[in-house]
């Protein structure tokens, strides 16, 4: 079996989306939208890996295939539920009314229609296709309540004893919509109410809604909120709302924030880990296959899991702890990491800046900004320098450092600047505190970079 320490990455081919993130007896279930097939997007499958502690990853099989007419072109993204001890999976199965001559993996035209479906699973191990799943939301054919093709990616919670589900969706092709379903048993449904809105995009993909600290926080996934000229147009926003949960009345605060600004990070999902915190997992978009010798080329990874925690009215994506804890070894002044992934701390002044296998972080104008052009060439369409809102003056780092992903924590996770990266140095220079590496260390240089 395939195991991934501290990023969870594609076992081999194309994943995408985190699904059904759940503690659950004893260990993290991550399941995630899969095609087993070819390092590309196609019929859904969902893949499924375990953890004890959100660091160590095991891939254990394909949890979801396609069996009925719901979704014989695949099991779309959603979210899992503990109930009575067994473990309930939702998710959007589709049905492609029209395919490309030459691959069936693809729709002609978004002629798809959707419906959400549910299988119990007795232990998170057995997942009965064949005779476990049950449609709980028919395509829906009211364009006023939802849209056939569209509606999708179910979120599951439980609050005072019922169960509401939040569906992202479009209103006739032009603004994102969420709508909220509520049961006493998590498998009776009906419509309540929606929330549409232009900071929605033209679709909302994957909605979650959840409390901390006892306030709702709204994340989810809008389609076309970029400008054009760039291949990825879609991206996650997160944005303080209120929740009348006894009409399903949700209103959201004006004021939004990107869940990440590498802009390469989407479709999060969060859910409460062992103590309770709230954590966020989310899809790392790669727009290159990777081939290393000896592996099945894959595409797509996992970020750092991310406690969400509000403050003043600001969403903050913190480390979490199990990661902190994997970082056991500092690495010795005047060295340099050795083979494995790496975490700089530092904090930097107003010019000062850092090279990391020739990626660059510094500030100015007082953001934190990044530049991945080194070790980014020849990908057209994506985005090269980043950049964090206004900070005050304060720029206090933690980066991960990882083969093809770098992360950089800003204040704490006031905000969090993520990109993918291929061809990474093995060199960091500049103004530098602290690295720091988890148990597999194998080898140890001389390093410029000043202490
Ligand atoms: C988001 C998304 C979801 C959908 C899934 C299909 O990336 O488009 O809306 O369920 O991916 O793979």
């Amino acid at each position: 079996m395939i195991k991934h320490t501290l990023h969870l990455k594609a076992p081999g081919n194309w994943i995408n989306d985190p699904n059904g993130f759940i503690y659950y007896k004893g260990n993290y279930h991550l399941f995630y939208q899969y095609f087993p097939y070819a390092p590309v997007w196609g019929t859904m499958h969902w893949g499924h890996a375990v953890s004890r502690d959100l660091v160590h990853w095991e891939h254990v099989g394909v949890a979801l295939f396609p069996t009925r007419m719901e979704d014989k072109n695949g099991c779309f993204s959603g979210c899992a539920l503990e109930q009575g001890g067994k473990l309930n999976l939702y998710y959007t199965g589709v049905m492609y009314e029209e395919t490309e001559a030459e691959n069936i993996h693809v729709c002609v035209d978004n002629k798809l229609l959707s419906s959400q479906l549910m299988l119990t699973s007795e232990d998170g191990v057995h997942f009965d296709n064949f005779t476990g799943k049950t449609v709980v939301i028919p395509t829906i054919l009211d364009e006023e309540t939802g849209d056939k093709r569209h509606t999708r990616d179910p979120k599951v919670w439980e609050e005072d004893g019922q169960f509401y589900m939040a569906l992202g969706s479009t209103y006739r092709g032009e603004t994102g919509r969420v709508l909220f379903y509520r049961s006493s048993d998590a498998r009776n449904w009906r419509y309540v109410s929606q929330f549409r809105g232009k900071m929605l995009g033209v679709c909302l993909e994957c909605p979650d809604l959840f409390r901390v600290g006892g306030r709702y926080v709204f994340i989810g996934s809008p389609m076309d909120i970029l400008r054009e000229g760039v291949v990825y147009r879609n991206h996650a926003i997160c944005m303080l709302a209120e929740f009348d949960a006894g009409t399903c009345t949700m209103t959201a605060a004006r004021h939004w924030q990107y869940v990440d600004y590498g802009m390469d990070l989407y479709a999060p999902q969060t859910n409460l880990d062992r103590d309770g915190r709230r954590v966020m997992v989310a899809w790392m978009r790669m727009p290159e296959t990777v081939e290393d010798a000896g592996q099945t080329p894959w595409n797509g990874m996992m970020c750092l899991p991310r406690v969400v925690e509000v403050k003043d009215g600001h969403s903050y994506f913190r480390v979490h702890p199990e990661t902190d804890a994997y970082f056991t070894h500092k690495v010795p002044a005047g060295q340099k990491p050795g083979a494995g992934p790496y975490r700089i701390k530092t904090t930097l002044k107003e010019g000062e800046s850092l090279d990391i296998g020739g990626y660059k972080v510094w500030v100015e104008e007082d953001c934190v900004m990044t530049d991945r052009s080194k070790v980014f060439s020849g990908i057209e369409g994506h985005l090269l320098t980043f950049h964090t809102p206004e900070l005050n003056g304060e720029y206090r780092l933690d980066l991960f450092v990882d083969e093809n992903l770098v992360e950089v924590f800003v204040n704490d996770g006031q905000y969090v600047i993520s990109n993918i990266v291929y061809g990474l140095g093995d060199f960091v220079d500049g103004h530098i505190d602290e690295i720091w590496q988890g148990e597999v260390i194998q080898r140890w240089h001389e390093c410029k970079h000043s202490m």
